[in-house]
């Protein structure tokens, strides 16, 4: 039986990942987090509820409380697995959150990727190593793109971003916020492992992701933390930008399905945009206007006018790429329908 090591298994995507590898390719399923972000984020970012739905879910589910910025502890767990395939999710992943935890969001970011990394390179160095990165490593680059203002929406107006941000969009002297530092050191490194020592290995620049299984927060997970204030008729910030931002919102379904695609088609030091594209994009003002149509309830908002700090205006992912190395992926989840389950799951868990 083949065995993926997976980091965050608690969280958003992790839990995703580990069921997609069990249920749909077989994989032996080790788990590994220690349920940080209750301390990044307090009691309402606890994922020991998801941590018990896998050990109750998944059949020979091993969960590992591991902290990743723990070297030896994470050099020696590579050695004992010998995992044929790495999924990399654990991490401090919030853009605000940032600024005030800067040596824990850069030991557990950057450092704790590097210990992977070197973990993995000495135990199995031929297993495809996926790892987890962000969109803010383009920092606020894209803010100096051409924007023209729609009615509910910013979108681009130079063509050459018709479908999108592509991978050739530059990191370089943009400003990033330290969480956004600390993931460009993870993708650089990442993308280093697979050039200098020829890894398996590939970063997946997310977008926003999503999915039922979010323990959102207003810090940290947009569109689950939106739905959570709907249903308890909690004011909603909105942080400038008339509330016209815009995010692509990916089902963390398709990022597992992503995932099960690469690692069983690897390809070295590759980096991808992962979101859900032009098509599952809103602005925040789009997004209440869907979570209201479900739930059947007005959201409450207040306007702050003043933007988060390297916030961007409009940001959707181009797929072309992804879709070009792997023509038998796409989005199955529409934007609509990723809302309607993340209302249905937040009425079960409130
Ligand atoms: N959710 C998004 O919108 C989004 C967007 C772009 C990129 N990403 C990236 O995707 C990845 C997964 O995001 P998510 O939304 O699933 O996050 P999440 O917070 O839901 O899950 C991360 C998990 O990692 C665990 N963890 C954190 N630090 C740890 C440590 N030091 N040791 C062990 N475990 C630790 C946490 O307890 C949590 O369960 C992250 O790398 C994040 O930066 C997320």
């Amino acid at each position: 039986m083949k065995k993926l090591l997976i980091t965050g298994s608690s969280g958003l995507i992790g839990s995703e990942v580990c069921h997609y590898f069990a249920k749909e390719l077989g994989y032996e399923i080790h788990g590994v987090d220690n349920n940080q972000r209750a301390i990044f984020f307090g009691p309402q970012g606890d994922t020991r509820w998801n941590q018990q739905r896998l050990q109750r879910e998944i059949k020979g589910f091993v969960h590992h409380e591991i902290d990743i910025r723990d070297r030896q502890g994470v050099l020696d767990l590579l050695a004992m697995v010998k995992p044929d395939a790495i999924v990399h999710t654990a991490a401090q992943p919030s853009h605000d959150r940032a600024a005030a935890i800067s040596f824990d969001d850069f030991d557990t970011n950057a450092v704790g990727t590097i210990n992977l990394l070197e973990a993995a390179r000495r135990a199995c160095p031929e297993s495809p190593f996926v790892h987890m990165s962000t969109n803010k490593v383009y920092g606020d680059r894209p803010n100096t793109i051409a924007l023209k203002e729609l009615e509910t929406r910013w979108d681009y107006a130079d063509p050459a971003f018709a479908h999108g941000i592509a991978e050739e969009f530059s990191i370089d002297q943009s400003k990033h916020s330290l969480f956004g530092a600390s993931k460009v050191a993870a993708d650089i490194v990442v993308q280093e492992y697979g050039r200098y020592f020829n890894m398996p290995t590939c970063c997946l620049r997310g977008g926003c992701l999503t999915g039922p299984n979010h323990s959102g927060v207003e810090l940290h997970g947009f569109l689950s933390y939106l739905v959570k204030c709907n249903l308890e008729a909690k004011e909603y910030r909105i942080f400038g930008y008339k509330g016209k931002q815009v995010r692509d919102n990916i089902h963390s379904l398709d990022v597992a399905r992503f995932m099960a695609a690469f690692v069983q088609a690897p390809r070295e030091a590759e980096v991808y945009n992962l979101g859900g594209g032009k098509e599952n994009s809103c602005s925040i003002l789009e997004a209440f206007a869907i979570t209201e149509k479900f739930t059947g309830k007005k959201q409450q908002s207040t306007y702050v006018d003043e933007n988060r700090i390297g916030d961007h205006i409009c940001y959707y992912s181009d797929l072309r790429k992804m879709k070009d190395h792997f023509p038998s992926w796409d989005i199955t989840q529409s934007l609509e329908e990723t809302i309607r389950q993340i209302v249905d799951a937040w009425r079960n868990r409130i």
